[in-house]
């Protein structure tokens, strides 16, 4: 596999990612406005960032966010080693538990068969959050999504390719690729 085409530059990154970030803020202010004093009992923001993918567009989105916020990360596979065939979402680990009256924003790198999310928002809606929203960086256009879910905030639309780089890795790697790119089928190894 190798690196067939680039297809978002991280430049477009960037500015998409400070408009998401714009518009989440916007968005959570409005349900939760911050507590005239720090209350231990009242809601507050956080963003569940789903490991591994999401781990460089959730960097770079909260800096883009100005508002108190928390993180608490998930683990989900789906893609264990060399292959481009999601094999179903496991949960690893534990998921986080005082989610309890929050308002939790789920952020993954890209919403494909959409059973990743799904399973997240199933075991964090039974905690009763006072609100969940989701937001992916990038949208596989596929004909049928197998789970049904809607994002509340996506960065790109991108076809139905096997997509690299900016978090996203095939067999655990060019998840330090800059750029979004396709993987095409050639013998090129990774840089
Ligand atoms: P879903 O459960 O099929 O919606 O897939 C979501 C997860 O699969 C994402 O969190 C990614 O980690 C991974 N994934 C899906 N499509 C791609 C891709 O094109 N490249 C790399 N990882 C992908
Ligand atoms: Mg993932």
């Amino acid at each position: 596999m190798r690196v067939e085409r680039t297809l978002i530059t991280s430049e477009r990154i960037a500015q998409r990612v400070a408009e998401l970030g714009a518009a989440i803020c916007a968005d959570l202010q409005a349900l939760a406005p911050e507590p005239v004093k720090s209350d231990a009992s009242s809601p507050r923001v956080v963003l569940v960032p789903i490991l591994t993918g999401a781990l460089v567009f959730v960097a770079d989105l909260i800096r883009r966010m100005p508002l108190p916020l928390s993180l608490r990360v998930a683990a989900v596979s789906s893609y264990p080693g060399a292959t481009t065939a999601s094999l179903g979402a496991r949960l690893r680990g534990e998921l986080p538990r005082d989610l309890k009256g929050q308002h939790v924003l789920v952020v993954d790198d890209i919403l494909d068969t959409g059973r990743t999310l799904s399973l997240i928002l199933s075991l964090i809606r039974e905690q009763e959050p006072a609100s969940v929203r989701t937001c992916v960086l990038l949208r596989k256009q596929v004909e049928k999504r197998e789970a049904d879910v809607e994002v509340d905030y996506v960065g790109f639309d991108v076809p139905d390719e096997f997509v690299v780089g900016y978090g996203l890795d095939y067999d655990g790697l060019y998840r330090n690729l800059p750029a979004i790119a396709v993987l095409g089928r050639g013998r090129e190894e990774h840089p």
